[in-house]
């Protein structure tokens, strides 16, 4: 199960997101914003957080304007290590040496069609598992 939310900034996106995840069979649990009014991306950042760190979901999609103010908000939960992604290198890097939980997309930065093959190599991407990358992480952790 994946755990996706987005502020206004990011709603369109996160639409366009969620239909990509049904064509590819995954499921989802929609955490909101569920229109384009004015809202606050701190309440997102950390429903999606919390359903992954809590193990509800195994992953976490969150956008808003930028990705930046989502994913800080999502880092602030223990154990999650959320990466703000606007290219495949980083997206497949993330999941391979930082075992990263949550990918951020900025709506207003990335367009949908990079968006979607970032979504899709995130998801795609194991964590290498390498002992250097292990220790690594434990160190980030609280
Ligand atoms: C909302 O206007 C915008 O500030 C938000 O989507 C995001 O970019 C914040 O980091």
């Amino acid at each position: 199960m994946i755990a996706i939310g987005s502020d206004h900034g990011g709603f369109a996106l996160k639409q366009e997101v969620m239909e990509h995840l049904k064509k590819r069979g995954l499921d989802y649990k929609d955490f909101g914003t569920y229109s384009e009014a004015s809202c606050d991306y701190p309440v997102y950042g950390r429903a999606v957080a919390k359903a992954v760190a809590t193990g509800e979901c195994e992953k976490g999609i969150i956008i808003c304007g930028t990705g930046i103010g989502i994913s800080i908000s999502a880092n602030k939960v223990p154990g999650i290590r959320a990466a703000l992604c606007g290219d495949c290198f980083s997206a497949k890097a993330t999941r391979e040496h930082n075992d990263a939980n949550i990918l951020a997309l900025g709506a207003r930065v990335t367009g949908p069609g990079l968006a979607l093959m970032i979504v899709d190599t995130f998801l795609d991407t194991p964590f290498s598992g390498d002992e250097r990358h292990v220790r690594r992480i434990s160190l980030i952790e609280e």
